[in-house]
């Protein structure tokens, strides 16, 4: 993908694949890779649509100059719709080799630009409505605050009816040769755009249905994200997952995330993990909070409808990766989830102490028993096990969504 892809015949994708990058914001795994969506307008003015992380300049530029080669243009305007360095990256080089470009942001976009680039000239600063003139096309700015930043917008095109539309509507993933929905395997995109979501911008899910909400008066085309495929056959589909994740909606099934050191808390989790089986649920997922990475923890927590805990007790508190993992729960203000807790202890206690004191801070919906064996389960404890695994899936069914 080094060349210019057309969206349509005045608007071109000259984004970025990135396979090198290990952990997307220094936390998140990128197993297949990230795409940097930048675009390129051609009309009477040129405008780019956000830029790419500073990751390969040469090729970024080489998309760039073949666009512009056909009448020796200069990029005019560079519109920002959000300023994390993933996507404004480049703007201090585009703005090196384009001189007279002007920056259209607004208040907030300003000020960022001076505090990461030191960049104060020949910024637009615009407003909720505003509008800009490109020859054929006219653009429009929408703000949607804190989607994920609080700079963040969204730039429409009135008359290619394209929403660039920033973070929402992305994900994780480089593209797979294919630029758009018609293109990629979308099952393997989705499950890559859901954890981008629950690692990124679920948190802000109350400004996504703000966001979907304000849009809704918009006549949408094609939806051309900063990051993943680009929506033209279906941009409804996207609309409407973000839409249902944002509600905190689910699916029928449970998460059954567990640590254990030595086997004991890992008994009580297959005990567990057959009750729920006995209620006829196969959407399972069971996790080793030691062996799964907490971005496909969360990822299938924000997916299903119960959520089941388990964990030894260690220095006196809960075992660290999974306090990491309540940490980033309460982080991430999951919502709507019946909640199981089990666990162990040797002498002290604390470990199911802390995920009950947890259970107690949130929104959730606390299924019974919560067992906690001391040092090796029980046979008692392994039935309590059981019966909570089975409890919770008649809770889910019972709160069912779907
Ligand atoms: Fe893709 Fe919030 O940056």
């Amino acid at each position: 993908m080094h060349t210019p892809i057309p969206v349509t015949p005045d608007v071109f994708w000259i984004g970025m694949n990135d396979r090198e990058t290990s952990l997307f914001e220094g936390l998140w795994p990128l197993p297949r890779g990230v795409c940097y969506n930048s675009y390129l307008i051609r009309d009477e003015k040129v405008a780019v649509v956000d830029t790419v992380k500073h990751c390969g300049p040469e090729i970024y530029l080489d998309k760039i100059r073949r666009l512009l080669a056909e009448g020796d243009r200069c990029i005019d305007y560079l519109i920002i719709n959000h300023m994390e360095p993933d996507h404004s990256g480049s703007i201090r080089l585009l703005r090196d080799i384009f001189p007279g470009l002007q920056i259209i942001g607004n208040r907030q976009t300003a000020r960022f630009l001076q505090d990461f680039y030191g960049i104060t000239e020949n910024i637009r600063v615009i407003k909720d409505g505003d509008s800009l003139d490109l020859g054929r096309h006219k653009l429009t700015f929408h703000m949607t605050p804190m989607v994920h930043w609080p700079e963040t917008m969204m730039t429409y095109d009135t008359v290619d009816k394209i929403l660039f539309s920033g973070d929402a509507f992305g994900g994780f993933g480089a593209l797979t040769g294919g630029l758009f929905d018609d293109e990629v395997d979308v099952d393997f995109f989705e499950g890559e755009i859901l954890r981008y979501f629950s690692n990124i911008v679920g948190k802000y899910s109350p400004m996504v249905q703000k966001a979907i909400a304000k849009l809704a008066g918009l006549d949408i085309g094609i939806i051309c994200p900063t990051h993943g495929p680009v929506w033209r056959q279906s941009p409804q589909t996207i609309v409407q997952l973000y839409d249902r994740w944002s509600r905190h909606e689910s699916e029928e099934g449970v998460v059954l995330v567990y640590a254990s050191m030595y086997g004991n808390t890992e008994k009580m989790m297959e005990s567990v993990a057959a009750g729920l089986s006995e209620e006829d649920l196969s959407r399972i997922r069971i996790h080793n909070v030691s062996q799964s990475h907490v971005s496909y923890i969360l990822r299938d927590a924000w997916q299903f409808r119960g959520l089941v805990l388990g964990s030894p007790t260690y220095d006196l508190g809960l075992y660290p990766l999974m306090h990491n993992l309540i940490s980033l729960l309460e982080r991430k203000q999951l919502r709507k989830r019946v909640l199981g807790l089990f666990g162990t202890f040797g002498w002290s206690g604390g470990g199911v102490k802390t995920l009950t004191a947890f259970a107690e801070e949130g929104e959730w919906d606390v299924v019974t028993p919560i067992v906690e064996a001391r040092c090796s389960p029980s046979e008692q404890d392994l039935q309590q096990c059981r019966l909570l695994g089975q409890n919770m899936v008649r809770r889910i069914k019972a709160n069912g969504q779907d």
